[in-house]
């Protein structure tokens, strides 16, 4: 089977055809560096597809690679992994630069998504309470298969618990953070999570939010707008298919 069927979009019947994009192109013809990361890490978690992810992550590794490249030192974080597919991209990104530092991640895992606010039931994001109870649900993961899909990452911890309280039960002391990723779907757990993180932000630091844009998943961008009203970063970035980079 070629990358296209693989990613799900052979088939797809749209104007957009994958192959006019080198990228697209490259991976039937003998292997894109991202995507081949991209499927890897999908494989590896039993992670779900869809081209929409594809472009997203695609901006989020940019962004590990551009702090990466700049050397700003600090640890990294990720609120909200799922199986763990962003999070073994990232991680891998960080092993093959020989980067030196920390990888916490934070998660409800069994929980799941937590419950939705007024500022989430906004437009499609109304869903009623069979679709939430449902996504919520589907959205929980066992944190057992994640560790093991993150295993040969030395430098990966797990932390098990609902965003905000989870953030107590991790001594982080003075450290500082480069890159922190933030993909928790609601408003309170982004909002919640942008203040965890914000002060503990090195110079230059980079934010990415998922969920900015998102219709199903409003309230995040909600948060992130109020967050850099208070906080306005030096660079801010909304991608076309979604998700946000804020720069500090
Ligand atoms: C869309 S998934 C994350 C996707 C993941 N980054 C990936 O690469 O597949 C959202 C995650 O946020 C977590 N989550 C949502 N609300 C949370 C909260 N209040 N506390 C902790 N985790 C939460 C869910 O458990 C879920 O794993």
């Amino acid at each position: 089977m070629g990358i296209l069927q693989k990613l799900g979009l052979a088939r797809r019947k749209t104007h957009f055809n994958p192959s006019s994009l080198s990228r697209y192109w490259r991976a039937e013809n003998g292997g894109d560096r991202y995507l081949t990361l991209y499927d890897e890490a999908r494989r590896a978690t039993g992670s779900t597809d869809n081209f929409l992810k594809q472009c997203r992550f695609f901006a989020l590794m940019q962004m590990v690679d551009h702090v990466l490249a700049k050397g700003i030192a600090g640890d990294v974080a990720e609120c909200g992994c799922w199986r763990g597919h962003s999070s073994r991209m990232i991680a891998t990104r960080l092993t093959e630069k020989g980067w030196q530092g920390r990888f916490f991640i934070f998660d409800s895992f069994e929980g799941g998504l937590s419950d939705l606010t007024t500022q989430d039931r906004v437009g499609a994001g109304d869903k009623g309470a069979r679709t939430e109870a449902r996504q919520k649900a589907h959205f929980a993961s066992r944190r057992d298969d994640v560790a093991a899909a993150l295993a040969t990452f030395p430098f990966v911890s797990l932390h098990e618990g609902w965003i905000p309280q989870v953030f107590d039960t991790v001594d982080l002391g003075e450290r500082r953070f480069a890159f922190v990723h933030v993909d928790v779907d609601l408003y309170e757990p982004t909002r919640d999570s942008l203040a965890f993180f914000h002060p503990r932000l090195a110079e230059g630091a980079v934010v990415v939010v998922d969920d900015y844009g998102s219709s199903g998943f409003p309230g995040a961008q909600t948060a992130v707008d109020e967050f850099r009203a208070e906080h306005p970063p030096k660079l801010f970035l909304e991608g076309q298919v979604g998700g946000a980079i804020l720069v500090y």
